[in-house]
């Protein structure tokens, strides 16, 4: 075989066997998952949430929660810097996800939602504030796990910081609702058509989840969710382990490589979300799938 016809040949064969699909995971939440440096350098993800910023609007002032890791209130958080430099220097994508399930937050106004992102932007983006939780590291996007409120505002919350895009670099924008369409909080703030990935938490849903060896509901689901959601591209959100998601979705490593990502694996799919760096240390479940996703 002439060899200028060997390298399109490989290319070929890599591509289609690797899906070019992504991991997205969520880190923050159990002081014994590791370092974010760590999660990082593991290799296996394109996307960290850092879980999360859990009170902020209606005139509150924010606070961000990363558990055991470190402590806002007495500064030491300011050290991930280092951490989130060393992720995004490897082309990991490091962003601040709102809310999460249980949490103080929800915006009363649109001048509320304005000044959340003008706080967003100055603290954890590329604006400027004397008191950056997270230090002078600039991150990459904000994510929207809102599992709490009427959802009110937060298309307004996503409009303010897509402006902030123009001024710079881009502010990426990602959402976790729940698999049931259209999630309860995020609807209106999905329909912006503004966000850049949408992780659909195929969990504790009963009614889209996989479950008894059934990937109907799951797939179902998925194709509502694809076609009547504008975003860039959309990610599976997975338990990385049994115990992750005490009210059921938890896929074995078999049947999604078998079953499950064959059958979502289209034109719109970016990969898998997984919850959590905790659990995925303890059941390996990102290193075992990997290479199908
Ligand atoms: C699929 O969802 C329906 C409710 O929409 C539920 O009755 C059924 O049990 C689910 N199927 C499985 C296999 O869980
Ligand atoms: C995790 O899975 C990967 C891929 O199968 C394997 O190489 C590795 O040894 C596993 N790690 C552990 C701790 O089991």
């Amino acid at each position: 075989m002439a060899t200028n016809l060997l390298l399109p040949l490989l290319l070929l064969a890599l591509v289609a066997g690797s899906h070019a699909g992504s991991i997205a995971v969520y880190w923050g939440q159990n002081g014994n998952e590791g370092t974010l440096a760590d999660t990082c350098a593991s290799g296996l993800y394109s996307y960290v949430n850092l879980a999360f910023l859990t009170t902020f609007g209606n005139g509150q002032t924010p606070v961000l929660n990363l558990a055991g890791h470190c402590d806002p209130s007495a500064g030491t958080c300011t050290s991930l810097t280092s951490d989130i430099q060393s992720c995004q220097s490897q082309g990991v994508k490091v962003f601040l996800s709102l809310g999460g399930a249980s949490g103080s937050y929800s915006l009363s106004s649109t001048d509320d939602a304005q000044n959340v992102a003008q706080y967003l932007w100055d603290n954890f983006l590329g604006g400027s504030s004397s008191s950056r939780p997270l230090g002078a590291a600039v991150l990459d996007g904000i994510d929207f796990d809102i599992e709490a409120t009427n959802g009110d505002f937060f298309d307004t919350l996503a409009q303010a910081l897509s402006q902030f895009s123009s001024q710079g670099n881009k502010v990426y924008l990602t959402a976790a609702p729940q698999c049931p369409y259209p999630d309860a909080h995020l609807n209106t703030a999905l329909q912006t058509g503004l966000f850049d990935y949408v992780w659909i938490q195929f969990y504790n849903n009963a009614q889209c989840q996989y479950s008894s060896g059934s990937i109907d509901n799951l797939t179902s689901a998925w194709n509502t969710w694809i076609s009547s959601v504008t975003a860039t591209s959309f990610f599976l959100g997975l338990p990385a382990s049994p115990d992750a998601a005490p009210s059921g979705g938890y896929i074995p490593p078999d049947v999604l490589i078998s079953q499950v990502l064959p059958a979502i694996q289209g034109p719109k799919y970016g990969g898998i979300m997984i919850w959590s760096r905790y659990y995925d240390v303890l059941n390996n479940y990102s290193a075992t799938v990997k290479n199908s996703v």
